[in-house]
């Protein structure tokens, strides 16, 4: 690993210098996580010396309303006026949000409140104590612009308002039985997700500006040669700034219901380049420059070859260097073999393999088509599973509870081989499959070389 750059060092509230240090444990061991417990806040406690902002897991789902206070987008059909859509999605969750570190309830939260999940505090991706954000896929050499000589880390924390809050609470009403058949949200259940890089500007200058805060996360860049690493087993952690790259929205809306009932959109920081719908909400300070990426309320099953998708709404007037899979939607962190709905249809208990196999070398193309049905809310990827309604942080924490506590686990039917699903347990980042072995070289030249920022066309 490269040493720490200085840039991100700098600016960071550290009255003595905060060390490196081990995040081994839980944030109070033996005070959370655990029957009659709250929920702990993060996979370690802050650093010594540390004196910015600690996290805390919004966790009072008693609180949680079983329907929203409003639903703006009501007032638009995603597929005739996307843009209009996508927007009222993400000035609803600014409100209240917007200019805190989001987990602060203020006065503006009378009207709403937003809830995180919990038990995403366990493992190497585990929440960090700072900011809340649970590590996500690695943005490989180039995938962020030419600029990008290195493989950077992105790091993301997601809130629910009430009506997912209300569901989050019943699905983890029983602290050492969770139940995933709980996990059905109601009409106008909105979830948002803020995806930071660590990538700094002087290899992706389009970051310039974006909105940056503070996380305890890996040291430095995880590159190894022309490939990106797994970082060792519970690497150390330092306080450092991440940058805003991606910010995430998905709603159930019952318009959507014969397809899949949630529809999702994406938006990129585009530095310099302020969105109208944001400066007329005030927003300021790098969040008015996020513009959508687009939307999608359906996979296109049984898309052909070179077909354009029709479930999918990409914004013409950003351009990115991939989207998902045959253009479905898939956000700048995200892997273009998937979509947003492909990987969030597998949200189930026990999770399975979240993206489509790719090739052998020497072999036909697998069948990916299972990625790619329209799956109804509620019913699972995989016959025999539990669906967790496109949830993806239920699903993950039910399998970080049933790993976590195996005796639990099994004392609630959880048997072995659910409580381990095993074509997971390679995985580092949950977001992406397995690491490349750095004895196996990533072939550059499949890949469209990316151009330097998402620019208007
Ligand atoms: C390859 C898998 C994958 C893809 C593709 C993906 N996500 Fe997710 N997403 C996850 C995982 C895993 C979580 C839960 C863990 C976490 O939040 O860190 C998650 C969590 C979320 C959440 C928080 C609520 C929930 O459902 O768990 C939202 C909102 C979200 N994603 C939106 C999106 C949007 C929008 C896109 C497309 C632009 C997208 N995701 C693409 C894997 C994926």
């Amino acid at each position: 690993m490269k040493p720490l750059p200085i840039a991100a060092a700098a600016l960071i509230a550290c009255v003595t210098g905060c060390a490196r240090h081990a995040p081994a444990g839980t944030s109070t061991p033996g005070n959370c996580n655990l029957a009659g417990t709250p929920f702990c806040n993060a996979h370690e406690t802050v650093p010594p010396g540390w004196t910015g902002h600690r996290f805390k897991l919004l966790q009072d789902y008693r609180d949680a309303r079983n329907a929203p206070d409003a639903m703006p987008w009501k007032k638009y059909d995603y597929a005739t006026q996307p843009r209009q859509y996508v927007f009222a999605l993400l000035t609803y969750a600014y409100r209240g949000n917007y200019g805190t570190t989001w987990d602060t309830p203020n006065n503006r939260w009378k009207a709403r409140h937003w809830f995180h999940a919990p038990a995403l505090d366990y493992g190497d991706n585990g929440r960090e104590p700072i900011s809340g954000l649970t590590r996500e896929r690695t943005s490989a050499i180039h995938e962020l612009g030419d600029g990008q000589i290195h493989c950077w880390d992105n790091w993301a924390v997601g809130l629910y308002n009430d009506p997912g809050g209300f569901t989050l609470g019943k699905v983890w009403s029983n602290h050492m039985a969770p139940d995933p058949a709980a996990a059905r949200f109601p009409e106008g259940t909105m979830s948002v997700k803020l995806l930071f890089t660590s990538a700094p500007v002087s290899e992706v200058p389009w970051l310039n500006g974006s909105p940056e805060w503070d996380a305890d996360i890996y040291e430095g860049d995880t590159t190894a040669g022309n490939h990106c690493a797994a970082p060792p087993t519970n690497p150390p952690r330092v306080p450092q700034k991440v940058r805003l790259l991606q910010v995430d929205v998905a709603v159930k809306d019952s318009r959507a219901n014969p397809i899949t009932g949630w529809v999702f959109g994406t938006f990129v920081y585009q530095g310099g380049r302020p969105q109208p719908e944001l400066v007329a909400i005030g927003a300021k300070n790098g969040w008015q420059n996020l513009a959508p990426v687009g939307l999608m309320w359906g996979n296109d099953p049984g898309l052909a070859a070179g077909q354009k998708p029709k479930q999918t709404w990409p914004n013409p007037d950003v351009s990115m260097s991939h989207l998902g899979y045959q253009g479905r939607l898939n956000g700048p962190v995200d892997n273009k073999i998937s979509s947003c709905l492909s990987c969030h249809g597998t949200a189930e208990v026990a999770l399975d393999a979240m993206i489509p196999p790719t090739a052998a070398p020497g072999q036909p193309p697998p069948d990916v088509s299972p990625w790619f049905q329209n799956i109804p809310s509620g019913v699972p990827f995989e016959k025999g599973h539990i669906s967790t309604d496109y949830s993806l942080q239920v699903a993950f924490g039910i399998r970080n509870f049933n790993q976590n506590h195996p005796s639990a686990a099994a004392e609630n039917g959880v048997s072995a081989q659910n409580a381990l699903s095993p074509k997971l347990t390679g995985n580092f980042s949950p977001r992406d499959p397995p690491y490349v072995a750095p004895s196996q070289p990533i072939n550059w030249s499949g890949f469209r070389k990316p151009h330097p920022a998402p620019t208007p066309r």
